[in-house]
């Protein structure tokens, strides 16, 4: 199968006060345990990529090969948005060149009025191609690829003018954080969700998704939360499950040092991360 935009999926889970996932790819392990967890789950799913980790890993070009690679050669029959994370300006006008299927604009730390303007462009140029777009308003709290959000709360004026714009989901800060969350976090604004809900219909993003107890994001998407992201939870349990293969002296026995070895417990967690996850967002299974 090949990629498909956001559009009709988010909008179909707002309506249905479900969620679908999206999970940040890092390399090539991260793309396979994604996708292997979709497919076993038989959900559609959403694989972002941040600008630092395309970097990474080379150009965006080159991520979204490797993705619909991967997809032609384990069979993936369910349905995959190939999405930028945080772009600025330039990396989604490049995304929208490189043919992914969704792009996020993220404008949050621009004076509103030219968020506004570069989010229309955006729009303009992602439509023209039926790709679908994503935009911010309020920022996320914590670090991400050394894009640093304070973590307000999105302003529900502004909300409602960024959703005029025809952006197909939003992401608007109601307490979230990037990374991990300090002890002393107070939680998802519950209240602040229910206003934006109650002024826009486009589907809400919740970022930062790692480490937010399971009923608060359960709370969340029946309130209007459609898509949830995913990124230190994946790191955090490759890195678990890595640690523990090394402790237990495995990459020291016969071949164990081989990558192919070595790197096989953390991304079956991350595939079983991913597919817990999936379960709590209640992404119906595709037909
Ligand atoms: P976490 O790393 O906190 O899960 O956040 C991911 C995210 O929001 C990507 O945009």
């Amino acid at each position: 199968m090949s990629f498909v935009n956001g559009n009709e999926i988010f909008t179909a889970a707002r309506k249905g006060h479900y969620a679908v996932g999206a999970f940040n790819t890092n390399n090539l392990e991260w793309t396979r345990a994604i996708l292997k967890g979709a497919q076993e789950t038989k959900t559609p799913v959403l694989i972002q990529v941040s600008m630092g980790a395309a970097k990474y890993m080379g150009d965006y070009k080159l991520v979204k090969n490797l993705v619909e690679n991967e997809m032609r050669v384990m069979n993936i029959t369910v349905p995959v948005i190939m999405h930028l994370d945080h772009g600025n300006y330039e990396a989604a006008k490049e995304c929208i060149e490189a043919g992914y299927t969704s792009v996020m604009f993220d404008g949050h730390d621009l004076p509103f009025a030219e968020n506004l303007e570069k989010t229309k462009e955006i729009v303009k140029l992602a439509h023209a191609k039926n790709i679908s777009v994503e935009a911010e308003v309020g920022s996320i709290g914590g670090t991400e690829d050394g894009i640093v959000g304070l973590g307000e709360l999105a302003d529900v004026e502004e909300a409602k003018k960024m959703a005029a714009t025809g952006v197909d989901y939003l992401a608007c800060g109601i307490g979230n954080i990037h990374g991990k969350y300090p002890a002393n976090w107070k939680g998802l604004s519950f209240d602040r969700l229910k206003e934006l809900a109650d002024a826009i219909d486009t589907p809400l993003v919740l970022h930062g998704g790692s480490g937010i107890p399971k009923e608060q994001v359960v709370k969340a998407i029946s309130m209007g939360i459609s898509k949830v992201n995913i990124n230190t939870e994946c790191q955090l349990s490759f890195a678990a499950a890595t640690r523990k293969y090394i402790e237990a002296g495995k990459d020291q026995q016969g071949k164990g040092y081989d990558p192919r070895k070595l790197l096989a417990d953390g991304t079956q967690a991350i595939t079983d991360t991913v597919e817990e996850i999936i379960g709590w967002l209640g992404t119906p299974a595709v037909k």
